[in-house]
């Protein structure tokens, strides 16, 4: 392709599309609100979109916001389809620190998602490896994810794809890292009892979403998003994959973002 003004300013274009959009916002608060306007718009375009939806402390604030909107009438999820990335193994889904458990209390007991609607793989199950085949194919029958709501792990975990010199590609059952342990722990009354293995969405599922939203708020998330907007892609940061994807944005706060 013969280099004309035309076709440069079209290569500009597609590197700017493929470079990670950053905003940052003042405050947790802002970063929750601003993340709640992708979900306004939408479902006012598409009320039957599929919503990639994540747990942990970050999204805490964006769900409390997304229930306000609900109950303003501003927002309407009657139609929406959600699937969650990942779940602890080996407790049982009634467990207070379950991601199910969590996703029921922040967000699906006061909205009007329909529980047909919602899934969560079960890390209960007896046989792990047959449970993540039938996420893979409820995800490819429903799929793809229109919304991927992600955190991010501060050793650049997204889901629970953990650093490493492979990474899964479909759902799949993953040995947490000593880090991620760690930090889950503050959830949990005692160090047994903090889950050593889970169930996540390989890189696959994330990476065909047609949109992408990851948020980080914190200074404990500053190192990680330094390294992940100067990084090359690499398998020990997975979330450096998403430079991959053309529509992805990154909101932080100001403590997120302190050593951009
Ligand atoms: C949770 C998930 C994890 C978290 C990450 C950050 O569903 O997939 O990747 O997003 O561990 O956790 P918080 O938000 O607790 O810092």
């Amino acid at each position: 392709m013969p280099l004309n003004h035309g076709n440069i300013l079209h290569l500009q274009k597609a590197k700017v599309d493929a470079m990670i959009k950053l905003e940052i916002e003042k405050s947790p608060l802002l970063v929750a609100k601003k993340a709640s306007l992708f979900y306004q718009e939408l479902l006012a375009q598409k009320p039957n979109a599929v919503l990639g939806l994540a747990t942990g402390s970050t999204p805490i604030l964006l769900y409390k916001e997304l229930v306000k909107l609900y109950e303003k009438k501003v927002i309407d999820f009657s139609q929406a389809i959600c699937f969650n990335l990942d779940e602890y193994c080996h407790i049982p889904k009634e467990h207070p620190q379950s991601y199910n458990t969590f996703m029921h209390e922040q967000l699906y007991h006061a909205v009007n998602i329909s529980s047909k609607n919602t899934f969560i793989p079960k890390g209960d199950e007896v046989d792990l490896s047959k449970e993540c085949k039938r996420y893979n194919a409820l995800l490819q029958e429903h799929g793809p994810i229109d919304l991927q709501l992600l955190g991010i792990g501060r050793n650049g975990h997204v889901g629970f794809n953990e650093p490493n010199t492979e990474l899964e590609i479909g759902t799949h059952v993953v040995k947490l890292k000593d880090e991620t342990i760690n930090d889950n722990s503050r959830f949990f009354d005692t160090d047994e009892e903090v889950p050593k293995y889970a169930i996540s969405v390989g890189m696959k599922t994330i990476l065909t979403s047609k949109k992408i939203l990851l948020l980080a708020v914190g200074k404990e998330k500053a190192t990680i998003v330094k390294e992940l907007l100067e990084s090359r892609i690499t398998t020990n940061i997975p979330a450096s994959l998403l430079h991959l994807h053309s529509d992805i944005t990154l909101i932080c706060d100001e403590a997120a973002a302190s050593l951009l």
